[in-house]
């Protein structure tokens, strides 16, 4: 924000109150004039004006703070709408990685936990209660060594999880606790296929395993198994990160395998042949590398030249927020340096999606591929004492900002971007949730999908703004970040995040083709950089009511330093 309009908001801030009404200098000079002691008001108002301007000419700060005067303007136009935010956007990844299914989902038919067929039921209710569109499973890296036979009937195959601690898989959790999980919370199946050592014929008989209504002998093991009726798989990863774990393939070696298992892994549910189709979904980019770019042009291009006999309707993009692998940030006891570089580094996602998308676009100019950010979240150190091939970190108040800024980004492009799952679940990095034996704690992360929920197939609506500006020691960011949707009864829901964590930000809105007589939602903030929810203080980090100004139409709100905010806007 200019140094002009700050001292234009620091003189309207200023004025006393006279009929109540909010009103610019001039109108509060004349109002002066008629009030007792009128010389001296008017003199005091004259010195302070004129000291804000001499500053404007010379062009140093105002001396009122910048929490004291920086206002930001949001206009809202509603007639028009851009793109449904696909529901999709808030999807999950659960992999069998440390407890993110074992105790997280899994606690088995007799445990003492309360659980429904072995499914944790306090785990179910927190997911159910925000609308989890999909859960990829059963990997990530682990995927590429999942054979699905393992984790079917009643005799359990036991096998080792080499991936992430090299721990014992009972594989009690399979098939059928998966898509009984995904029933329990009101979930889509999103299968992630095993092309790294499995074969296509592997996969093909586990779609017809899932999917037939023919009494064919595998039809009939799933009907022996519990499940006569065919399972619907919404959406079927054909491997993961194919380049590194899932293989390290070429992308020719990859392209080959991507068309059999297309062809072949066939889902024959009659309810699914239609406009209700599983939606297929290639490895696609990991990073910013040369090599991504590369793998990218290759499968859009085979895909732009393909036959009838394979397709396509989705490309998964890949991106964590790191700093340093080599010397990962600390998820707990940090402080604003870390807070304003994992900021720094999770924005990085929109030149991602910027870039892939462009080249999609050379492809596909129709966007008939969706580009699918199905691993996203922060990755830090993993906790002291903690196996580190488990993964887990603490979710602070910092994550939940980095959710929010991510989620807008993938609204803003909701035309290519209608999927994404945040890394991981349960227990496990960006946690949505976390258990340890009976206790379960809800994160800071998990809020802002609670608070999100309303943009689930909003669709979405400009907002023009000027973000300003946060900065701590080199490094600079926007101070705020929003964005704007239409619920499907046509209500309008605004999404504001403060990434400074010292300054409020006082917020005026206007909303063109629309006024405004209530605005009402929640804010999530916390005492410091790095507030967590522990299972001891589960309350540190949730959200609170907050509720705007409404007068002529225009929103005031003020919103609390490092804070994430929806509130709904009725007229
Ligand atoms: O989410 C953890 C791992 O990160 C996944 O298994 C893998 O796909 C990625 O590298």
């Amino acid at each position: 924000m200019s140094g002009k309009s700050e001292l234009i908001y620091a003189c309207r801030r200023r004025q006393p109150s006279v009929n109540g009404g909010g009103k610019d200098c001039p109108c509060w000079f004349s109002q002066c004039f008629i009030l007792p002691f009128a010389n001296l008001l008017r003199r005091a108002s004259l010195i302070i004006c004129t000291l804000l301007v001499s500053q404007l000419v010379v062009g140093i700060a105002p001396i009122a703070t910048a929490s004291q005067t920086e206002k930001v303007k949001l206009s809202i136009d509603v007639s028009k709408p851009g793109p449904k935010i696909d529901r999709n956007l808030f999807g999950q990844f659960a992999e069998h990685l440390g407890h993110g299914v074992y105790e997280g989902i899994w606690v088995g038919p007799d445990s003492n936990i309360p659980n429904t067929r072995g499914i944790r039921n306090d785990v179910v209710a927190a997911l159910k209660a925000i609308k989890v569109p999909n859960v990829r499973w059963p990997g990530g890296c682990f995927a590429d060594e999942y054979h699905w036979r393992k984790g079917i009937g009643p005799q359990r195959v036991v096998t080792l999880n080499p991936n992430w601690g090299g721990v014992i898989e009972s594989n009690a959790f399979g098939t059928h606790e998966y898509m009984d999980f995904l029933d329990q919370i009101g979930a889509e199946a999103f299968l992630s296929l095993n092309v790294g050592s499995g074969t296509p014929q592997e996969a093909a008989e586990w779609l017809e395993y899932l999917t037939t209504t023919q009494p064919t002998t595998l039809g009939k093991e799933r009907a022996a198994n519990g499940h006569p009726a065919p399972y619907k798989i919404a959406y079927l990863g054909i491997g993961n990160e194919s380049w590194d774990c899932g293989g390290n393939m070429t992308p020719d070696y990859y392209l080959s395998q991507l068309k059999i298992y297309s062809r072949f892994a066939r889902n024959f549910n009659p309810a699914q042949q239609g406009n209700n189709q599983m939606l297929k979904i290639a490895v696609g980019p990991g990073g910013n590398e040369p090599r991504f770019i590369e793998w990218t042009e290759a499968v859009m291009k085979a895909w732009q030249n393909r036959q009838w006999s394979w397709d396509l309707q989705g490309l998964s993009l890949h991106n964590y927020t790191v700093v340093s692998w080599d010397h990962k940030l600390a998820s707990v006891g940090f402080g604003e340096s870390e807070y304003s570089r994992i900021l720094k580094a999770t924005l990085e996602m929109e030149g991602l999606v910027s870039k892939y998308s462009g080249i999609m676009d050379k492809y596909d100019p129709q966007k008939n591929i969706a580009l699918v950010v199905d691993e996203w979240g922060s990755w830090y150190a993993s906790l002291p004492g903690a196996n580190p091939g488990f993964l887990v970190q603490q979710n602070s108040i910092r994550d939940a900002i980095l959710a929010a800024l991510n989620l807008n980004i993938f609204a803003r492009h909701a035309d290519r971007v209608r999927m994404a799952n945040i890394a991981q679940m349960i227990n496990v990095l960006q946690a949505m949730i976390m258990t340890n034996k009976e206790k379960m704690v809800l994160t800071p992360s998990y809020y802002v999908y609670k608070l999100y929920l309303p943009f689930q197939d909003g669709s979405f609506v400009p907002v023009d703004f000027n973000a300003g500006v946060y900065t701590h020691g080199e490094i600079s960011l926007p101070r705020l970040d929003a964005i704007a949707a239409k619920d499907s009864s046509g209500k309008l829901w605004l999404g504001i995040t403060n990434l400074d964590p010292n300054r409020s930000s006082d917020i005026e809105v206007t909303v063109a083709g629309l006024t405004p007589k209530k605005a009402i939602g929640q804010t999530l903030t916390a005492p410091k950089v790095d507030s967590v929810n522990t299972f001891e203080s589960p309350n540190t980090v949730v959200p609170k009511a907050i509720s705007a100004k409404v007068e002529g139409g225009m929103l005031t709100l003020k919103l609390e330093p490092k804070s994430v905010t929806v509130i709904s806007v009725e007229q």
